[in-house]
């Protein structure tokens, strides 16, 4: 049996086995799911057993665990390590999906559920394309598994575990399936992430909340305040002010603008999908290079004062706003860090008191299009697809990429099969079944590729 076949003949049990893991409500960031968490680490370590690895564990960090697993099948085999992720983004607002998020439907070819394509579809295709190698007897590479529960958290547990753990991961190549297509007519691998800094800013004004009549207009109003601030990190060129920012932005030379131009990208599709009536973004780019080739700074939350039903005359106490800035090559994340608790803290008036917490950071990603990962993801999506993949600059960050490549000194090749309009992150994400099989398929087939031109180089 050939691995398509066998590939055909389990389509249902693939899906109803994805299906499962995402009713696992494996949400990284909030406490109340930790047990979830790692029933979701507990499913994904037994399927790796029942798929054919020599062995499987949960590796405990100060964190969520770590599924680490391998299949060795000869050690003058080239070595595939696959990194993925089990855990995702909080569900809420849980008021605007269709269908719950964790109990997974079925509907139009997609499956929608939290988690859908981010990343348990993409990192069970994973488990599944090495059940089949096994399976049909066609596995040619040696296959380690690294599966983290962070991801959508900064990883900063498993920044520690690859330290400490060169040998045990010593591959290589790296393969993840986290990222994007351009569109399923257009398959293409991703070369470019960006890197990010996210803060959170607390602005507190009087000690306590006050009638906003009795002491409106004679002191300081913490949202207002904040707003400002916030307002004045940008000026009307969608250009970030703080000074510095750009020093490090690695600037596209005329001719790589033009390359990256011919990507084929509809801009009344994007805006229809989004339903506006124009982008807005940094003068002098065009869309793509906006999201792949330039930095920007967003609001990623904010609050205070009073959100209920009808009105509450009063002036608050606290603001509070979630910031992230997403980072290019060649720019540092501690470096903007620092730049922005500075900003905060020089500019904030003396009527209020600031206080700036940093989150997570991430150092941008460029991967070469000349490594033999890269080769054979190329062929192996010509083999599936019928057609040669674009390198692509993507906005969204997976710090952890970055790290791989400065520590396990190991190319990694972002091999993903998700559509902008997969909705990651957002309510109602989805993943549709062509791009799970496709892609179960395509990484099948990489494994191929991978070995025979490991044994030209
Ligand atoms: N898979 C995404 C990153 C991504 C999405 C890359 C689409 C390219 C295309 C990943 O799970 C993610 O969401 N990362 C976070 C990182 C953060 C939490 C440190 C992000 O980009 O916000
Ligand atoms: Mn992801
Ligand atoms: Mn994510």
């Amino acid at each position: 049996m050939t691995t398509l076949e066998y590939l055909n003949d389990h389509k249902d049990k693939f899906l109803n086995e994805l299906l499962d893991l995402l009713r696992i409500p494996s949400v990284s960031a909030d406490k109340k799911f930790d047990g979830d968490v790692r029933n979701a680490a507990m499913f994904v370590k037994d399927q790796l057993i029942a798929a054919g690895v020599d062995y499987a564990e949960l590796c405990e960090t100060k964190g969520h665990p770590i599924v680490y697993a391998e299949k060795i099948i000869d050690s003058t085999f080239p070595t595939v390590l696959v990194y993925g992720h089990y855990d995702v983004q909080p569900a809420d607002p849980y008021e605007l999906w269709d269908h719950p998020p964790f109990e997974p439907i079925v509907k139009n070819d997609r499956i929608y559920a939290r988690g859908a394509c981010d990343d348990k579809g993409q990192m069970y295709m994973h488990v599944k394309a090495f059940e089949a190698m096994m399976e049909t007897n066609t596995l040619t590479c040696n296959v380690k598994f690294m599966i983290e529960g962070e991801e959508e958290v900064g990883s900063d547990n498993l920044e520690a575990f690859i330290k400490e753990e060169k040998q045990k991961l010593s591959a290589d190549v790296i393969l993840i399936s986290d990222t994007s297509i351009i569109n399923n007519d257009t398959p293409s691998i991703t070369v470019g992430l960006r890197g990010l800094s996210y803060l959170e800013v607390e602005v507190t004004g009087p000690n306590k909340d006050l009638h906003s009549g009795v002491y409106g207009g004679a002191i300081a109003n913490p949202i207002n305040i904040l707003t400002k601030l916030i307002a004045d990190m940008q000026d009307e060129e969608g250009r970030i002010t703080l000074p510095g920012f750009y020093d490090d932005v690695l600037e596209y030379s005329e001719a790589q603008r033009a390359e990256m131009a011919k990507a084929p990208f509809d801009l009344d599709h994007y805006k229809k999908e989004l339903n506006i009536e124009e982008v807005k973004g940094e003068k002098g780019f065009s869309t793509i290079e906006r999201v792949g080739i330039r930095p920007c700074l967003d609001v990623n939350g904010i609050w205070g004062g009073y959100t209920g039903p009808g009105s509450k005359t009063v002036l608050p106490s606290k603001a509070f706003a979630k910031i992230s800035t997403r980072l290019v090559s060649n720019q540092n994340s501690g470096k903007i860090t620092q730049m922005i608790i500075k900003y905060f803290e020089e500019n904030a008036p003396k009527s209020v008191k600031v206080k700036v917490t940093p989150h997570h950071g991430g150092t941008p990603a460029v991967v070469s299009t000349h490594s033999n990962g890269y080769q054979a993801a190329s062929k192996a999506f010509e083999q599936s697809w019928g057609k040669t993949p674009i390198p692509t600059m993507e906005g969204g960050s997976i710090p952890i990429v970055a790290l791989f490549m400065q520590e396990l000194k190991i190319e990694p090749i972002l091999l993903g099969f998700g559509l902008d309009s997969d909705d990651i992150h957002s309510p109602n994400e989805s993943y549709g079944l062509f791009n799970y099989y496709k892609g179960i398929e395509t990484i099948a087939y990489f494994y191929g590729h991978f070995s025979q031109i490991s044994k030209k180089s």
